[in-house]
């Protein structure tokens, strides 16, 4: 029996589309392996959204390159965004890498994992959106489902339209016969993905779609990432609030709280826009979560524009944010752009961000004590602490003491008995 190891770097598209490979793998008569030392094939996901995410990947490339040395007859393939960059760039760094393979072209893994030669896959994929993968999932509970593929808005910073190519739709019925089937499987919740799921189009638009999935019988909970602002529109936030398995949470990526770098990062929406959809999403659903993204020292961004973000997140006060400092990405706009920062101002800034934000969501959870939630149960605490963990329908972690009788899977109701800033604690009720 050959085996595989996949080890991932990088967002949740990435994860899935380790799901997909593993899926591809497992069909063609691979088990799943835990080291490397173990495995005929190694696969490294790669991710390029920041330097950091690269430098670690190369490190890890050059620590395989001994084991080759040792077993040339193991297969090494470098697939995800660095590939798609690199291409054979990859193989003149790394001539033992055997395969390169783009987020675009998962599917040719089947073919090529018998063959001898080295090959590189980096062509765009227009019938991505057509192509239906095995998929060998981690989780029993919770299912990842693409809905889009790739992003047309090139945003100045970012480097994932150029790894991942123009926006594609999957059709709405190869969308619901895979949940179907999950649901058959036992899988209670969903989440929807696309890098901006609010300009889905295909037989239907996004709130179509989230309609016709919201029909579903065995579906607990629909999830979706990652909403682009300007393509909030009202007739989702309405969509949203009749969903009941819809849940309440929503991860809205502000970016920068100054209009001025907005308009750097060609994000087409002013920092009053966002503030008027957060205001309407919480008239219309009170208890919604909102979480967002913040990049520390955009190119051109003074003290004055920081403090506007600062002032942004005390404002808005996010449920939870993820923020970094701006990483300059080779062939997007803003690599090019004058008055890139120095690290320590970087920094300095994303500090002041964290230390902001940390008191906001701590509160925020603070509120949640003595309330009542539904939790749907994922599986159990960290390291058999004798808990279950769950999450609430806003996304936020709750840990519960197992000696209670539930399972991964079950939905239960629970009361709020602590909180923290990472996660909460709850009794069964
Ligand atoms: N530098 C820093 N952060 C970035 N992101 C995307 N590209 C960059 C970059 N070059 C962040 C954005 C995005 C999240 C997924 O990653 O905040 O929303
Ligand atoms: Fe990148 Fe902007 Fe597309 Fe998100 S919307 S993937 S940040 S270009």
């Amino acid at each position: 029996m050959k085996r595989y190891y996949i080890e991932t770097f990088g967002c949740q598209m990435n994860v899935h589309d380790s799901e997909k490979m593993a899926g591809i793998l497992k069909s063609e008569g691979y088990m799943k392996t835990d080291s490397v030392q173990n495995a005929d094939v190694v696969i490294f996901n790669t991710c390029s959204i920041r330097q950091k995410a690269e430098q670690k990947f190369f490190s890890e490339l050059g620590r395989i390159k001994s084991l080759k040395k040792r077993r040339p007859d193991l297969k090494i393939a470098v697939a995800g965004c660095i590939a798609q960059q690199e291409g054979r760039g990859i193989l003149e760094r790394a001539p033992y890498v055997d395969y390169v393979v783009g987020p675009q072209n998962i599917n040719v893994l089947k073919d090529i994992i018998t063959s001898q030669s080295d090959f590189v896959f980096t062509d765009d994929n227009p019938l991505i959106s057509e192509t239906e993968l095995p998929i060998e999932r981690k989780d029993n509970v919770r299912a990842w489902i693409n809905i889009m593929y790739g992003c047309n808005n090139f945003c100045s910073y970012c480097i994932v339209p150029y790894t991942r190519g123009r926006e594609e739709s999957r059709a709405s019925g190869s969308i619901i016969n895979e949940i179907k089937e999950l649901t058959d499987r036992g899988y209670k919740e969903i989440t929807l993905l696309g890098q901006n799921v609010n300009s889905y189009m295909s037989d239907t638009n996004f709130p179509g779609l989230l309609k016709k999935i919201n029909e579903i019988d065995g579906i607990n909970r629909i999830r979706f990432v990652t909403s682009h602002p300007k393509d909030l529109s009202d007739e989702l936030i309405h969509a949203l609030k009749d969903m009941e398995k819809v849940c309440e949470h929503m991860h809205l990526p502000l970016q920068s709280g100054s209009t001025k770098v907005l308009k750097l990062m060609n994000r087409k929406y002013t920092y009053e826009d966002y503030t008027k959809k957060v205001e309407k999403l919480r008239k219309i659903i009170p208890e919604i979560s909102i979480t967002s993204d913040i990049i520390a020292g955009f190119p051109q961004e003074t003290d004055e524009d920081h403090k506007e973000t600062v002032k942004a997140l005390t404002e808005i006060e996010f449920d939870g944010i993820f923020a970094f400092k701006f990483s300059p990405r080779q062939g997007t706009t803003a690599y090019n752009m004058d008055g890139r920062l120095p690290d320590k101002v970087k920094s300095e800034r994303l500090y002041e961000i964290f230390e902001v934000q940390n008191i906001i969501t701590e509160r925020k959870n603070k509120e949640l004590k003595g309330t009542i939630q539904e939790i749907l149960i994922e599986g159990k605490g960290e390291k058999d602490t004798g808990r279950f963990t769950g999450r609430t329908r806003t996304n936020k972690i709750v840990n519960i003491p197992s000696e209670d009788n539930a399972e991964p899977g079950d939905t239960i109701t629970v009361k709020i008995t602590r909180a923290g800033r990472h996660s909460l604690e709850g009794d069964i009720l």
